[in-house]
């Protein structure tokens, strides 16, 4: 039976139960993060943490919980659950209310929520890559919130299922803007590129790790958009999420990504991208 963190207290999942009128039940009026866990630790946690709160600040949340309470209370959770390889998913709602779109004018406790998951790493798609299609970003304009409305992006994934295929990638107007649960980066000439973090995606922090990890191996990155057409012509594409690393992409609507055959530079980068994970969490199998 595994734990679960509800508002602070650990209960058994089975325990959990959230009001009907729970403004997250009812109006998705909340933010949610995903963290990582490799060999019972959290990789990239107070990033996570950070972007959780600014989250929270871009709606309106208040939450009374600091980096370090969090921290304590999510490795007692993966401490609780044995946890060894897998992911901790956490949400905070508004909280419950009366229903009404306007915000509670009474003050009320947001409802927090937290509890694990065993997932192993897709070392099967890091080796070999995954197939795509394009879709139409049909999204509002506030995709740098990790907001849990998340219907445009549960639409686009579907389509993706449909075609029997692994992801979506969506692009507004002729623009690539980010997959429907990960970030799209394109290489062309040895050059890395993905959008820019603005209100059209989520800056994810696997995103801003490569980032990192570019700038730190003299690999020339550019945070800018690119097109439709850049993404077709590219010599390489790759994904990047919490829960797929850097994962390859060789086919885009049917059609195989240059050779079809995983690029050098998604190669290089996996492999930093691993030695992040080894320094923070230690030797993966
Ligand atoms: N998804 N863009 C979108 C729309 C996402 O949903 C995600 C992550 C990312 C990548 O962000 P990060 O590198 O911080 O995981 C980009 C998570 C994993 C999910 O919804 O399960």
């Amino acid at each position: 039976m595994s734990t679960v963190l509800m508002n602070g207290v650990f209960i058994p999942r089975e325990e959990a139960k959230v009001d009907i009128e729970d403004r997250g039940y009812q109006f998705g009026d909340g933010i949610y993060e995903v963290i990582r866990v490799y060999n019972g630790k959290m990789f990239t946690a107070k990033e996570h943490f950070e972007r959780l709160q600014a989250s929270c600040e871009k709606i309106n949340i208040p939450i009374s919980f600091t980096v370090d309470n969090l921290t304590v209370l999510l490795e007692e959770l993966i401490k609780r659950n044995a946890l060894h390889n897998g992911i901790i998913y956490m949400q905070f709602t508004r909280g419950t209310s009366p229903r009404n779109h306007a915000f509670p004018t009474k003050e009320i406790a947001p409802t927090f929520v937290a509890y694990t998951k065993e997932l192993n790493r897709p070392v099967t798609n890091l080796s070999n890559g995954v197939t795509a299609i394009t879709v139409e970003d049909i999204r509002w304009f506030r995709c740098d919130i990790k907001s849990l409305n998340l219907l445009g992006n549960i639409m686009a994934k579907q389509k993706a299922a449909e075609a029997g295929c692994f992801e979506s990638i969506q692009y507004r107007d002729l623009t690539v803007t980010e997959g429907s649960s990960s970030n799209i980066w394109v290489v062309k000439d040895q050059v890395i590129r993905t959008h820019e973090a603005n209100q059209y995606i989520l800056n994810g922090i696997t995103r801003q790790k490569i980032v990192e990890i570019c700038q730190k191996q003299g690999m020339e990155v550019k945070e800018e958009a690119f097109s439709i057409e850049d993404l077709i012509d590219a010599d390489e594409v790759f994904l990047s999420s919490t829960t797929s690393e850097v994962t390859p992409i060789i086919t885009i609507n049917n059609v195989p990504v240059a050779t079809g055959e995983v690029g050098e530079i998604t190669r290089r980068l996996q492999d930093y991208f691993k030695e992040e994970i080894i320094a923070q969490c230690g030797e993966l199998e």
